[in-house]
């Protein structure tokens, strides 16, 4: 419980790093208001709003679900609920590894929800990280991979508390971080549509004060 651990260590490479450079040039708020909106200019728009296309492939996150399934041991029935599931390319896969899984997926944008991949439209929908729509210990799985960050502080603390207290066994957040004073400057200049981005400490601690026993890792700009 409460483990620092990288899940996404099988992610290419190549797609989550040596980004700054390329948005490195003066982010406007202007630009990141436009990003905030999660809406097709984030998703698939020109590349300085966000993902500039975003669109499956197998290589991204099949990798990523067997680790997650592995250091889980996700019975073959188990449940996942991914919290900023965006197109559904994560559950997608999961359910093609594991076909009795039960997954759900929440995400704030309606554009991400409705152009999800047809094989998990009916199990995703659009809502707030802050106040999930489901009972208490529904899921033995909740992700939020890069998601709960968007929210300003008081409204993360309320969005781990929800992950909390929906999940009945295990979950796993991947949060904006820094370790160093030049992190923190990459950082800054590579985000878009965080609002909440603290020292690896900081989020530790957060964690305490909320009591969030869930594991955790950070994306750490490079
Ligand atoms: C950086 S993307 C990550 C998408 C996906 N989890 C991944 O790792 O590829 C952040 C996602 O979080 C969603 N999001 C942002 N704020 C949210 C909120 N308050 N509640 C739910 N989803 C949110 C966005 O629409 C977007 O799909």
């Amino acid at each position: 419980m409460k483990t620092e651990i990288n899940l996404l260590d099988r992610y290419p490479p190549s797609s989550r790093t040596g980004k700054v450079g390329e948005r490195a040039i003066l982010i406007t708020e202007e630009q990141r208001e436009i990003s905030r909106q999660f809406g097709e200019q984030y998703f698939d728009g020109d590349r300085m709003y966000g993902y500039g296309g975003y669109h499956y492939h197998p290589r991204f996150w099949q990798g990523v679900v067997r680790r997650i399934r592995d250091y889980y041991q996700l019975a073959e029935d188990a449940s996942l609920l991914d919290i900023g599931c965006a197109k559904g390319f994560m559950l997608h896969d999961f359910k093609e590894l594991m076909p009795d899984l039960t997954i759900a997926g929440l995400d704030i944008s309606e554009y991400a929800i409705a152009h999800a991949m047809e094989s998990v439209k009916p199990f995703v929908r659009a809502g707030n990280a802050r106040e999930l729509p489901y009972d208490d210990n529904s899921f033995d799985l909740v992700t939020a991979i890069n998601t709960v960050h968007n929210l300003p502080l008081e409204e993360c603390k309320q969005a781990l508390r929800e992950i909390q207290r929906v999940s009945r066994k295990h979950s796993f957040v991947q949060l904006d971080a820094y370790r160093t004073q030049e992190e923190k400057e990459r950082l800054e200049r590579w985000v878009l549509t965080c609002k909440t981005y603290m020292h690896v400490d900081e989020w530790r601690n957060l964690f305490e004060q909320i009591c969030y026993t869930g594991d955790y890792y950070w994306f750490i700009a490079e």
